[in-house]
């Protein structure tokens, strides 16, 4: 098993480069389906899972060839439609290609994907969703069966919470759907903004962009695009919160800073130094001498869908919280099982209780963590193990870092850049 091993009590300092956005990438691949023909996606993260849905598009028929950063995938030709169970339970996120088939040709065969670590998953509100548009929907041993008589039929679709995927799958239903279709209660994450323009440079006709309210006017056919992945503001964010914990004054380059509204707040209003340019935020850990108060303070957060702050931080935040000054309470209220990452937290001394939906954290200040063997459980509680190694006294060995590698592009060498005594295990 290979393992991650950090020596902790390092500042870092320098500069680090975001890649692009694995919740952007993911839909936009997906979205190749619904136009034959050869599109070229820029700025696409090389990850365990962008590579795993290259293989459920290969299932369907795809080509795709990768130059760097630069994705060229040809849906010319499908073979099939339907995305396999030895592909969707290492992804769910496979689910994304359900619209993008039925736009496509009317009928999908997909995986139910299962609950995974942090939750049960369900994916109603998608298959709610595709009814309202007149399709039908059977579950047949653990895959779901859409299928439309004729032609999808715009309507109106409702989410009882903005679902991020679920928003993502029925716009890419709507857009060749006949009439309007109006989504109510969308997800307006920026990863949302980036479909919609892929889809609009398609062809498509889409209004509401970035509000919880979007009306598409379906068109006959759609083409091929190139677009540019935004970066990922869930990595920038995870490096932002690395630097506030591990100390030091770090660059983060080639971001959005817009995009992260509420994590700069809070890393204010706990004392961290952050300063945004166009491109670019510039983050101070510990100020040098600057403030006579503690350096770091607890304060609460709540998860919420965007704006707010995103359920993809509460794990690394919470591990800036372990070392604050003062008791920090942190609501999740997005998923029913995202404290995988306190009881190993716990075992490098944070002072954490668990009380339903709500973590009460004890700050310890900045000695309060040492390193320990600890094991990652999902992509977020691997960050959070990282971010408390880093800031640990002490050698810290985290185990299981496939879970890492789904979402972060190359971060042990990232890390390594800014002057981390991280490296990489392989056995
Ligand atoms: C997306 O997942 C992201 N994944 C998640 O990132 C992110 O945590 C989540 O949005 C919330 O921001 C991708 O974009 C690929 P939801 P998604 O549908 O779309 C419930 C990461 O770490 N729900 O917005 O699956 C659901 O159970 C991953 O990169 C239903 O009940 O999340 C959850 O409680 C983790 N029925 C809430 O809504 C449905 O049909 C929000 O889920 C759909 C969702």
């Amino acid at each position: 098993m290979d393992k991650i091993i950090i020596e902790g009590g390092r500042p870092l300092n320098g500069k680090v480069a975001a890649s692009g956005a694995k919740n952007a990438a993911l839909p936009l691949m997906a979205a190749t389906l619904i136009a034959p023909g050869l599109h070229t996606l820029h700025n696409v993260p090389d990850l365990r899972d962008t590579r795993t849905m290259l293989k459920v598009l290969e299932t369907l028929g795809a080509a795709w060839t990768r130059t760097g950063t630069e994705v060229r995938i040809d849906t010319s030709r499908l073979t099939g439609a339907e995305a396999p169970y030895e592909l969707v339970k290492t992804m769910r996120a496979s689910v994304l290609v359900l619209g993008p088939l039925l736009a496509r040709t009317g009928y999908a065969r997909v995986s139910l994907p299962g609950g995974c670590a942090i939750g049960a998953r369900p994916i109603n509100f998608h298959l709610r969703g595709f009814e309202q548009l007149g399709v039908r929907t059977t579950l047949r041993q653990g895959y779901v069966e859409a299928a439309v008589d004729d032609s999808l039929r715009g309507s109106v679709v409702y989410f009882d919470s903005p679902s991020v995927t679920g928003t993502e799958n029925l716009l890419m239903a709507a857009v060749t759907a006949e009439g309007k279709t109006v989504i109510k209660n969308a997800a307006r994450e920026p990863e949302v903004g980036n479909l919609i323009d892929m889809l609009t440079a398609m062809g498509a006709e889409i209004q509401g962009r970035d509000t919880d309210r979007l009306t598409i006017h379906g068109v006959r056919r759609l083409h091929p695009a190139g677009t540019r992945i935004i970066p990922d503001r869930i990595e920038v964010g995870t490096y932002l919160i690395a630097v506030a914990a591990a100390g030091g004054e770090v660059t983060v380059t080639d971001c959005i800073p817009a995009h992260l509204p509420s994590l700069v707040e809070k890393l204010r209003g706990a004392g961290v130094g952050v300063v945004e340019h166009d491109t670019a935020i510039t983050v101070t850990g510990i100020p040098s001498g600057k403030n006579k108060g503690p350096d770091l303070r607890s304060v609460d957060i709540r998860t919420m869908p965007y704006p707010g702050f995103p359920t993809d931080l509460q794990a690394q935040f919470m591990a800036l919280m372990t070392i604050a000054e003062g008791v920090s309470v942190i609501h999740e209220t997005i998923f029913e099982n995202r404290f995988m990452h306190v009881a190993e937290l716990q075992r490098m001394g944070g002072n954490i209780k668990i009380d339903g939906s709500t973590a009460i954290v004890k700050g310890k200040g900045r000695v309060g963590l040492s390193g320990a063997p600890v094991m990652a459980t999902d992509l977020r509680a691997s960050a959070s193990l990282v971010i408390a190694g880093l800031a640990a006294r002490g050698v810290t060995e985290i185990s299981r870092i496939y879970h890492l590698e789904r979402g972060y592009e190359t971060m042990v060498d990232k890390l390594r850049g800014i002057g981390a005594a991280i490296r990489i295990v392989r056995e």
